[in-house]
């Protein structure tokens, strides 16, 4: 795979939230020439702790703004000289969605049109001699599978909560400036991350989090949905060959061909957290409480991945097992993260760097 395009300066929004900050994270050292703008707006989800090691490099700066403000958004296009936009900033939650939709139409749609609209007026104006917009999708716009088969990027979109909904208008509004304007556009759609800074809302460190509290752990209807998971570095490595040798235009499906019961993913966490909590073997899976299920659950999501290993030369390198007990292991040493996330005292590191400032 040769790499088609150089980024120097690039913005990206929600760059404090899990996966974002894991790409800034990895970006960074991996391209110590390009500039990179963190537009942030921080909500319960970001977290400027998850970039203590960027936040001194001179090639960085954090914004805290809405991606819905489009003045700020062509300040900071045109003062940066901006040539790629990566775009992660949204809710992310599909319970938060269920109980609260109207913000994720907010962030996810209008959001996501605002930063197209600024951009495109960015690109059109010249400034750089070239620009794309990498818009970073779920495997959730195609909805659920039964039994067999995989999503591939063909695959027609059919949402089913107003997360995914609201991931699909936004992907329709990058396909829609594409076609339109002709604006140099690319989409990712990746499967269920896991790894380092993720909120513990999320299945895989929710049920960490409770194990070593000793509080129940939720376990949505039968326990038997599929999700396909793939570790957050390697979804960030993809993030970054796609911007660099993706073709202007196209969608990649990204996913880990590593599919799970979440009730084996639960039953996995709780035996190894025996082991390492110094527990009785079988200890843990007592707290597995089953409970109503999730309106309008998903059963299954798998990924096709073969377009960008075959295009791209992308594969996942983290086996799951590696990848878990890393996790595991990064959750038990970072216990103060957890504390601060779930008691909001998270926020008082944002005012003792930044105070008041933007
Ligand atoms: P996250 O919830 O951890 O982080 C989202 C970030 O966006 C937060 O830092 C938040 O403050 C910021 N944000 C929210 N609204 C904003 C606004 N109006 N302006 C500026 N910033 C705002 O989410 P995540 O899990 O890191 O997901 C990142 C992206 O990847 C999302 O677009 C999500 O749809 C997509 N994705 C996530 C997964 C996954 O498994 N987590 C899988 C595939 C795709
Ligand atoms: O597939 C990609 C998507 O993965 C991303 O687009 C979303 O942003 C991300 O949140 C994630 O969505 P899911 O709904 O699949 O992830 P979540 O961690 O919320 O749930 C994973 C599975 O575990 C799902 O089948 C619901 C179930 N679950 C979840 C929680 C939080 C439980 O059984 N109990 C729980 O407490």
């Amino acid at each position: 795979m040769a790499a088609t395009f150089t980024p120097r300066s690039i913005l990206v929004t929600g760059g404090a939230g899990f996966i974002g900050a894991n790409f800034i994270n990895h970006f960074m050292p991996a391209n110590p020439d390009c500039r990179v703008t963190n537009l942030d707006i921080l909500t319960y989800a970001g977290n400027l702790e998850n970039l203590k090691g960027v936040e001194r490099n001179p090639c960085y700066r954090f914004v805290r703004g809405d991606i819905c403000d489009a003045p700020l958004i062509a300040e900071i296009l045109a003062a940066e000289k901006i040539d790629a936009v990566v775009h992660f900033a949204a809710e992310s939650h599909v319970d938060r969605s269920i109980s609260g939709p109207e913000i994720f139409v907010r962030t996810n749609v209008l959001g996501t049109q605002v930063l197209l609209e600024e951009s495109r007026r960015h690109w059109q104006g010249g400034v750089v001699p070239e620009f794309r917009f990498l818009q970073v999708s779920t495997d959730e716009v195609y909805g659920s599978l039964g039994a067999t088969g995989y999503f591939t990027e063909e695959t027609p979109l059919a949402p089913n909560s107003p997360y995914s909904a609201s991931k699909a208008g936004a992907d329709l509004l990058v396909r829609a400036y594409r076609e339109t304007y002709g604006f140099p556009t690319l989409n990712t759609r990746c499967s269920n991350n896991y790894g380092p800074y993720q909120f513990p809302e999320k299945l895989i460190p929710l049920m960490i989090h409770n194990i070593i509290a000793g509080k129940p752990l939720p376990v949505y209807g039968d326990g038997l949905n599929v999700r396909d998971w793939l570790h957050v570095k390697d979804h960030s490595r993809a993030i970054e060959t796609v911007l660099k040798a993706g073709r202007l235009g196209d969608i990649y499906n990204i996913g880990g061909n590593n599919e799970w019961k979440n009730i084996d993913i639960v039953n996995l966490v709780c035996d190894l957290l025996d082991g390492k909590l110094g527990r009785q073997q079988g200890e843990n899976r007592r707290l597995i409480t089953f409970v109503k299920d999730r309106p309008g659950h998903d059963r299954r999501y798998a990924i096709d991945a073969g377009k960008i290993k075959l295009d791209l030369d992308w594969e996942p390198s983290y086996t799951f097992e590696q990848g878990i007990a890393e996790t595991i292991d990064w959750y038990l040493a970072n216990r103060e993260w957890v504390a601060d996330v779930t008691s909001g005292a998270y926020r008082e590191y944002y005012e003792k760097q930044y105070g008041d400032r933007r």
